[in-house]
């Protein structure tokens, strides 16, 4: 690790507050899954082609529910077949070591970061899981999607009966609905945590944001408010994006280029041995 990712890890710790961890499809990309705007960002339904950011809207679900659900139980099991890869255990291993001062504020939606052994109450799923839906209620109730619905989901396979009734499981056979946020709504406090994060970040000694494009707004502000509050800023990610060039301008910002795979491990022995 380089000098001024210790100068900057090391003001961190002497101060007080979170030292949050925010993290994008770059970091699950080591573990085989595409990310959302790379090559593979794309699903055919009938003749036409669909780029991710119009297929997974409220838009799209509600006027084509069958083929946006064949869609996330697709890539549902893309996830699943996935294992995770050294950033995740990084991040688990720093989370070891901070403790109640390391917070994960994700955008990835595979669970990969859970499954890695990071801890559910230190880690906020900014963009909702895959594995889970929910009806559209008032209060709407987070569960897992049945067993019933087979994980090896091929692609463009579209449901059948079982399937149907195993998702339109709401209030007068209603469908239920990935549990994600998707494009074209907001987030929200009691499913995605804003408040907690923008709260977070408002105390945060530190930020380190890894392998995401910064195309989303929650980590937009995460990043601006680091930026304002002059706290260390540290950007890993494999090209150049908007957070790197706002690490680029802040007084107390580095950019490490390169992967999460190469860039985690070394600053989780760090914080180790600084433990
Ligand atoms: N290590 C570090 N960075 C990487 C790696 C890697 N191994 N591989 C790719 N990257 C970088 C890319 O250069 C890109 O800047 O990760 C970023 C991934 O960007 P996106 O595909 O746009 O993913 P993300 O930023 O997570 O997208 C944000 O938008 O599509 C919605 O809700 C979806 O959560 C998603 C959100």
């Amino acid at each position: 690790m380089d000098a001024r990712t210790a100068e900057l890890l090391g003001s961190a710790l002497s101060a007080s507050g979170p030292i949050v961890f925010l993290t994008g499809a770059g970091v699950s990309a080591e573990s085989g899954i595409p990310t959302f705007r790379g090559a593979e960002g794309y699903w055919r339904v009938g003749s036409t082609n669909y780029r991710a950011e119009e297929l997974a809207t409220y838009e799209a679900f509600s006027r084509m529910p069958e083929e946006v659900w064949a869609w996330y139980l697709y890539r549902r099991g893309v996830c699943r077949a996935a294992r995770p890869n050294a950033a995740h255990l990084a991040l688990v291993d720093i989370e070891r070591s901070l403790e109640a001062r390391f917070l994960l504020v994700t955008q990835n939606v595979d669970g990969l970061h859970l499954r890695a052994g990071s801890s559910p109450e230190r880690t906020y799923q900014i963009h909702g899981n895959i594995d889970f839906m929910r009806c559209e209620d008032e209060h709407p109730r987070v569960r897992p999607i049945p067993e019933s619905i087979p994980f090896d989901w091929p692609k463009a396979h579209a449901l059948g009966d079982v399937e149907r009734a195993a998702l339109r499981g709401c209030a007068r056979g209603a469908w239920a609905r990935p549990h994600v946020l998707f494009f074209d709504e907001s987030y929200d406090e009691a499913l995605f945590r804003f408040e907690s994060t923008l709260r977070a970040m408002k105390e945060a000694a530190a930020l380190v944001v890894v392998g995401t494009s910064g195309a989303t707004t929650l980590p937009a502000h995460a990043v601006d408010l680091a930026v304002r509050r002059r706290i260390p800023l540290v950007v890993i990610n494999q090209d150049q994006s908007p957070f790197t060039e706002a690490a680029g301008r802040s007084p107390a910002g580095h950019v490490l280029l390169g992967t999460a795979g190469q860039h985690l491990p070394p600053i989780a022995s760090f914080l180790r041995g600084a433990r």
